[in-house]
């Protein structure tokens, strides 16, 4: 039985949203063919949004627009192109130039990277977004969403952690840039009629039903997830746990999972809350997690039962930068995108097992 250390269900939810159809709004989708961005497409699909997804491929595959397509019966427009190049922005935004919404997910995303690489990060993950609001600025555009994250809370106080929690100094450039476009996103809707929504999310596992989509690391991964998934199928030959002496029940470190689709969801509420003029504010700031705090153990135990694999892991030193525990306050984004994560964590570790043993299947993403 898994341990929830903290939970909403105590939460008077209001009624999730009935399923509504978007025809012709066009929604800009940057880093649409990533982790987090493909899902998001799909969903944006499912509800009759049309999608341009605008990405360089560095860290995702072309193929992932045909997936998206196979699941959603529908092929999303797809340019392939540099956000740090200010001109072929521009240009994307002249030739759809029905463009309403914009959901930016392109970044770069690897702490260890960012340490080694800070001006790459700083470059790329900066520069792209300023060329987008610029180019919002020129066309017209009106609504923003960004793809924050729980790492600009560092190791909080209290928990849960609200929207309102202090923002700590980052451990690393990379989450060093969601904080400086965290501010750069804040100054500029308080000079312009742009509005925003900051989605700081906890932590994505798991992946689409279809196990069309899903994380598709380049590289050895970083992430327990994968790390997981990988070594229970043999691509790696052991899963490393990161200390057992944090101040936690089992004393291994604690974090909010949310599955991926769950996540993409918000972002389709969000884009809801835009198109109903129902944001209050020019810049809203929603956590999206779950509410529920798992340990490492307990995730290694969730996927070794949905599995039927033994895991073979091993305790080893604390790594650096790690925080203790973090779990989110979800009260604000249930309330306000009424919208609630509805995965737990056993289906979340079902979905990401399958999508690993589809990756090994023939005919996978190369
Ligand atoms: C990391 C990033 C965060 C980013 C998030 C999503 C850091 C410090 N933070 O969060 O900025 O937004 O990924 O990409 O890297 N673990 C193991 N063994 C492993 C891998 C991880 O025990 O092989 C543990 C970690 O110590 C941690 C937990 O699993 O306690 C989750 O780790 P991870 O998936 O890397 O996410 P975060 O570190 O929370």
């Amino acid at each position: 039985m898994l341990h929830v250390l903290s939970h909403t269900s105590h939460l008077t939810i209001p009624h999730l949203k009935k399923s509504s159809t978007f025809a012709n709004m066009k929604v800009l989708v940057t880093g649409g063919t990533g982790y987090i961005g493909s899902h998001t497409v799909v969903e944006l699909q499912q509800k009759g949004f049309e999608v341009v997804i605008a990405d360089n491929l560095v860290n995702s595959y072309r193929e992932t627009v045909d997936r998206i397509a196979k699941i959603t019966g529908k092929c999303p427009a797809f340019e392939h192109i540099d956000l740090t190049d200010k001109h072929l922005v521009d240009q994307i935004f002249a030739k759809y130039s029905d463009i309403q919404h914009i959901i930016h997910f392109a970044a770069l995303k690897a702490v260890g990277e960012s340490v080694q690489q800070p001006l790459k990060y700083y470059h790329n993950n900066i520069n792209a977004l300023i060329n987008i609001l610029e180019s919002m600025r020129k066309y017209a555009v009106k609504n923003l969403v960004f793809s924050s994250s729980c790492t600009v809370y560092g190791q909080p106080d209290v928990l849960p952690v609200t929207e309102t929690s202090p923002i700590q100094p980052a451990l690393s450039p990379y989450g060093h840039t969601k904080q400086i476009c965290e501010e750069i996103i804040t100054n500029t809707t308080a000079i312009s009629n742009f509005n925003a929504v900051l989605l700081r999310y906890f932590n994505p596992v798991g992946a689409h039903p279809s196990a069309l989509i899903g994380e598709f690391p380049i590289g050895a991964p970083n992430n327990l997830m994968p790390c997981i998934t990988q070594s229970a199928i043999g691509k790696r030959p052991e899963l490393k746990v990161f200390g057992n002496d944090y101040n936690t029940p089992d004393g291994t470190a604690i974090r909010d999972y949310i599955h991926v689709v769950d996540l993409a969801q918000s972002h389709v509420a969000a884009l809801e809350r835009f198109i109903g003029e129902q944001n209050t504010k020019k810049l809203e700031i929603y956590n999206i997690g779950t509410g529920n705090g798992f340990s490492v153990l307990e995730i290694i135990h969730s996927f070794e039962k949905v599995s039927g694999k033994k895991l073979n892991y091993q305790i080893v030193e604390r790594r650096a930068g790690d925080i203790e525990k973090i779990w989110a306050d979800t009260s604000l984004a249930n309330r306000e995108l009424q919208w609630k994560a509805q995965s737990g964590i056993d289906e979340m570790m079902a979905s990401a097992w399958r999508w690993e043993q589809a990756l090994s299947a023939p005919n996978v993403l190369r």
